[in-house]
């Protein structure tokens, strides 16, 4: 782990004309490392996230990447250094085969411009081999996977693509407790292929057992930035609203993990 976050804003804030949606934040995410950002709806989740993704730019505070200060005017310049997004209304073509969207704009071509069809359909299914999915037949259409494997595709498409730094705006959101648990289980993945993963939910339940650092956000403003060890499960749940009945998944899910 490097001294220098891959990823930092200090005091960001932005509005969107009279409102307010961000006010004085502070976020780090390092190589190998898990921030997670919490908070209701409404809170500036997705503001901020878009701040770091290049879709919006900060109206006050510093963004930093490995050191360098940066002003995004697009998401391909954050890309370009290595910071990629999965949103959750993910970008795929439902019809087309899995592996083919895993490459969709980075087609591997060989000479004379053709597709090289068996290099891609081998390469989708290593990859998502390599992170614990083992989809046999990456010729299915995407839209018959589930929403957790459709992220989890998404997820490895990143990793494979040289991202450094993973957003990801509530991956688990629409999700059940069993796909909810395979999306976590890719996050913890990736941390451990050593990118800096930056993890959008509502659910303490879901971002505890993998997070290594909370932002909690309410109404544009951080009401708590902590390291694991400086906050419990409870304590962190107690901080957000509707604590109490997620309890119940909370347990389902870690029983899940465990098993791995
Ligand atoms: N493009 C926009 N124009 C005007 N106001 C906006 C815009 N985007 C967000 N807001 C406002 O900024 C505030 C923060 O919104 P944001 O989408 O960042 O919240 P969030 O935490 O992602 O919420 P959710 O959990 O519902 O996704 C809200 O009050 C929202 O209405
Ligand atoms: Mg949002």
């Amino acid at each position: 782990m490097s001294d220098t976050p891959l990823v930092r804003l200090d005091g960001a804030g932005k509005s969107y004309g009279n409102v307010i949606a961000l006010r004085d934040v502070d976020l780090e995410a390092s190589p190998g490392e898990v921030t997670c950002v919490l908070g209701d709806n409404g809170a500036g989740k997705s503001t901020l996230i878009k701040i770091v993704a290049g879709l919006h730019r900060h109206d006050t505070g510093t963004y930093t990447v490995q050191g360098e200060e940066v002003a995004f005017s697009s998401p391909r310049e954050a890309l370009d250094l290595g910071i990629a997004t999965v949103y959750q209304d993910l970008a795929v073509v439902p019809l087309m085969p899995v592996w083919r969207n895993f490459f969709l704009g980075s087609e591997k071509r060989r000479r004379l411009g053709r597709l090289d069809i068996p290099f891609m359909r081998a390469t989708t299914r290593d990859e998502l081999h390599a992170m614990g999915i083992d989809l046999r037949d990456v010729d299915r259409p995407i839209g018959t996977l589930s929403g957790g494997e459709r992220q989890c595709v998404a997820i490895a498409r990143a990793v494979y693509f040289g991202a450094k730094a993973l957003v990801l705006d509530e991956p688990t959101a629409a999700l059940g407790v069993k796909q909810a648990g395979v999306v976590l289980r890719y996050i913890v993945q990736a941390r451990e292929r050593g990118l800096a993963v930056i993890f959008i939910t509502h659910n303490p339940h879901h971002a505890y057992p993998v997070g290594d650092r909370f932002l909690i956000l309410d109404r544009g403003r951080s009401i708590g930035y902590h390291t694991k060890d400086e906050i419990s499960r409870d304590e962190l749940t107690g901080l957000m609203a509707g604590g109490a009945e997620l309890e119940q998944l909370a347990h389902e899910l870690e029983r899940g993990l465990r098993k791995e």
